[in-house]
């Protein structure tokens, strides 16, 4: 399941889905609000539903928006509640460094069968605990830690290598995508899945010289169908 879709726009997700390219899509509150989900709950509702209900079966994560014990766990409960391909966020630990929330994830894998995203991490060691946590998914945010001048590659490889040594299921994203670079990049260092905004997938795609290609293979049509048959043996200027 190698890309996931960085995005809250069901424009955009419904064009990279019906492509078959991606095989998840992750949400923020930034993400949401960036594509217009104001409103509270309600609209966050809304828009989880909908782009549940456009990938099903493929995960959604959805994060919760209070760091409060208590509203955590409510607001997975709930999420999970809207489809069965809801998966929840939760961050690594409370605005100021508080610890609480490695237990809330624990609890919500093993006692409300909650599959955890666990988000906002920007080390191997973080990444590392969350797993030991049981969390489903580790989100690390390669763009962030390259920003801060450390290397999200050398975390990712190390992340995988401890992950693999001690046979902890977390699958690995890594999010906060930065360049089109950074999928086949953090994917060869050991992520299973990289999240990536809608621009760094299509900028995967075009190229410069296929395009180039696909012009030359037009117009070589168009000239074909517009000769005569008797003057197709004649030699062609190769153009490769
Ligand atoms: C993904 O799960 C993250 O929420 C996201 O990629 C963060 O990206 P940013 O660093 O661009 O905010």
């Amino acid at each position: 399941m190698p890309i996931f879709l960085d995005a809250g726009s069901l424009e955009e997700i419904k064009r990279f889905h019906q492509m078959g390219v991606i095989r998840g899509v992750t949400t923020n509150p930034t993400i949401l609000l960036q594509n217009g989900v104001t409103g509270g709950m309600p609209a966050i509702k809304k828009r989880s539903i909908e782009i549940a209900n456009l990938i099903a079966p493929l995960p959604l994560s959805v994060e919760v928006t209070s760091n409060d014990k208590d509203k955590v766990v409510e607001q997975a409960l709930t999420f999970t509640s809207w489809a069965d391909n809801i998966n929840v966020k939760v961050t690594i630990h409370g605005p100021n460094g508080e610890l609480e929330n490695l237990e809330i994830i624990h609890e919500l894998e093993t006692e409300h069968d909650v599959r955890v995203n666990v988000t906002a991490m920007m080390s191997a060691q973080q990444c590392f605990l969350a797993a030991l946590a049981g969390a489903t998914y580790v989100s690390i945010f390669g763009g962030r830690v390259n920003n801060m001048g450390y290397n999200a590659t050398d975390e990712i490889r190390k992340l995988r290598h401890v992950l693999d040594q001690f046979n902890l299921d977390s699958k690995i994203i890594v999010g906060s995508t930065r360049e089109v670079l950074n999928i086949i990049e953090w994917l060869n260092a050991g992520a299973d899945i990289v999240t990536a905004l809608p621009k760094f997938i299509e900028g995967m795609i075009v190229h410069p010289f296929s395009k180039e290609t696909v012009q030359m293979f037009l117009q070589d049509a168009t000239r074909a169908e517009e000769m005569l048959p008797e003057t197709v043996n004649g030699p062609f200027e190769d153009r490769s």
